[in-house]
């Protein structure tokens, strides 16, 4: 392990062992509030605006997805400029650390939470991963300087990036252009059939590129040579002599077109331990997602077969940490979601006890119980009835443990005081699900029919406890160490940012 590994742990310990430790109780405020760039907006889901500028998620659903046409116009210049087909950036050292953050530009106080535990985490490694959704809400050129290049100015590394659903509303014009210096225009939708010309008319095109104000942000916030690279294409690979780390595009609605296929299998292929990163997780929510590859079979099909030795397949998309340690033959698999990079936090008490690994054996930050008391607040503010929502870190904790008949981690001790009907009731509410059932009872009622993916993006919020994370892998002596930082945004955890989760992999 080199010296720089060491990332100092805070005196409260982290979620699993104290309140304080997932910071409930803030000993002083975060110096990332200095950092917040002056009238910066909070980030809201609730403007219509937003919504607008991300319609083409809802016409990509009705009228079919053009992500793949786009996608192969786009690489088909970028071949024509010389970029080889493997795709490929060669790493000559043994030796290799990088930083990955899931979801992160939405370009508010979420996301700058996160930045000066960054420099801890980050300290000593060899470039950063940024797994979907660089930009919010559409992947909007204009919208880089103040949420990548400005935020990660300190970062000194090259920073590479997988693109999400959000970044492709654009039609990846954005992503392109700033991760693969591609400066025409590719982002031609092709619509056919009968609704064809109604989907066109709906579809938002991207906006014009300033090509010198980018310039000008990236020259003054990201300016220096060790921060420089251009990448190969929205999908890749970074070969290292002890591991391939090979990112995936998923587009919009998270499948993988042929060639991306063809190349996925072709990269796969040979003894050298392999780690998939992926826009939309693989395993998620205890529901596995296998990743639809046109033409036929998935990408899980590509990451489970032994002849490709993959160790670990991480996803962003749904914002908050989980792993799954899967066997798959003699093997353990570790499927891993690390969206918690910057956005709001999506929910971890919806989860329920798992049936793809032993409830024991899995991981999740936050914790289901702090994320149970941190949505009943919300719905406390918006209802106006505190009284009637709010459950504490403990009161929330014993609820969740009640309805999915889970030990949680931090227990509240030997003797844990069972919840109050109040507690069960809010809990049932806000969807903790009995047990291992998917859904619960109360799914039918209107409170339940709105989608969860809507319900979690109106819950943003920008105060302490934040539930950020970001993943730092070290591959040192023939072995991956995967660990997830927590980010509070407490003053005491950004020099000391906790150790929610971590494991070591042998290659
Ligand atoms: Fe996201």
């Amino acid at each position: 392990m080199r010296a720089q590994d060491a990332v100092p742990q805070p005196a409260s310990g982290n979620s699993r062992s104290s309140e304080a430790g997932a910071g409930w109780t803030c000993g002083t405020p975060g110096r990332y509030e200095a950092l917040v760039p002056p009238r910066t907006r909070a980030f809201s889901w609730w403007r219509p605006g937003t919504l607008l500028r991300s319609r083409n998620d809802v016409l990509a659903h009705v009228f079919g997805d053009p992500s793949d046409d786009i996608r192969r116009a786009s690489l088909a210049a970028l071949t024509e400029r010389g970029v080889p087909a493997a795709f490929t950036v060669q790493r000559r050292e043994e030796d290799v650390s990088f930083v990955l953050m899931g979801d992160t530009g939405e370009g508010d106080r979420s996301q700058w939470a996160v930045v000066p535990a960054l420099d801890r985490i980050g300290a000593g490694t060899d470039f950063l991963v940024i797994a979907s959704d660089v930009i919010y809400p559409a992947g909007d050129t204009a919208d880089y300087p103040d949420k990548f290049f400005r935020p990660y100015t300190n970062y000194p590394g090259p920073i590479y990036a997988i693109p999400g659903n959000h970044d492709w509303y654009d039609g990846l014009r954005g992503f392109l252009r700033v991760f693969c210096d591609l400066r025409e225009d590719h982002a031609r939708p092709v619509f056919t059939g009968f609704f064809g010309p109604l989907a066109r008319l709906l579809w938002r095109r991207p906006g014009a590129v300033d090509d010198a104000a980018l310039d000008a942000a990236r020259a003054r916030y990201r300016g220096a040579p060790g921060q420089q690279a251009v990448q190969p294409g929205p999908y890749w690979a970074v070969d290292t002599p002890r591991l391939r780390i090979i990112a995936i595009d998923t587009g919009i609605a998270g499948g993988i077109d042929r060639d991306q296929g063809a190349w996925l299998r072709e990269v796969s292929a040979g003894p050298k331990p392999k780690l998939l990163i992926t826009g939309k997780p693989l395993l998620v929510d205890d529901e596995r997602r296998p990743g639809p590859i046109e033409g036929g079979g998935t990408v899980d099909d590509i990451v489970r077969d032994p002849a490709h030795h993959y160790v670990a397949a991480i996803g962003g998309d749904i914002h908050n940490y989980q792993r799954y340690p899967v066997k798959v033959g003699d093997r353990t698999l570790h499927y891993v979601v690390a969206g918690g990079g910057g956005a709001f936090m999506h929910a971890t008490h919806t989860i329920r006890r798992t049936r793809s690994v032993d409830e024991d054996a899995f991981r999740c930050y936050p914790l289901r119980g702090d994320s149970l008391s941190r949505y009943s607040k919300l719905y406390g503010a918006w209802t106006r009835l505190p009284k009637l929502f709010e459950l504490t870190p403990q009161e929330a904790t014993a609820a969740a443990r009640h309805r999915l008949g889970i030990r949680p981690a931090r227990g509240y001790g030997d003797a844990p005081t069972p919840p109050s009907a109040r507690a069960k009731f809010v809990a049932a509410l806000l969807g903790v699900p009995r047990g291992n059932r998917k859904r619960t009872g109360l799914l039918r009622l209107p409170v339940r029919r709105v989608p969860r993916w809507f319900r979690s993006e109106l819950a943003d919020w920008d105060r302490p406890p934040f539930f950020k994370s970001v993943l730092r892998l070290d591959v040192s002596d023939g072995e991956l160490r995967i660990r997830c930082f927590g980010v509070s945004g407490c003053g005491e955890h950004e020099d000391a940012p906790p150790v929610e989760d971590e494991v070591t992999i042998q290659l």
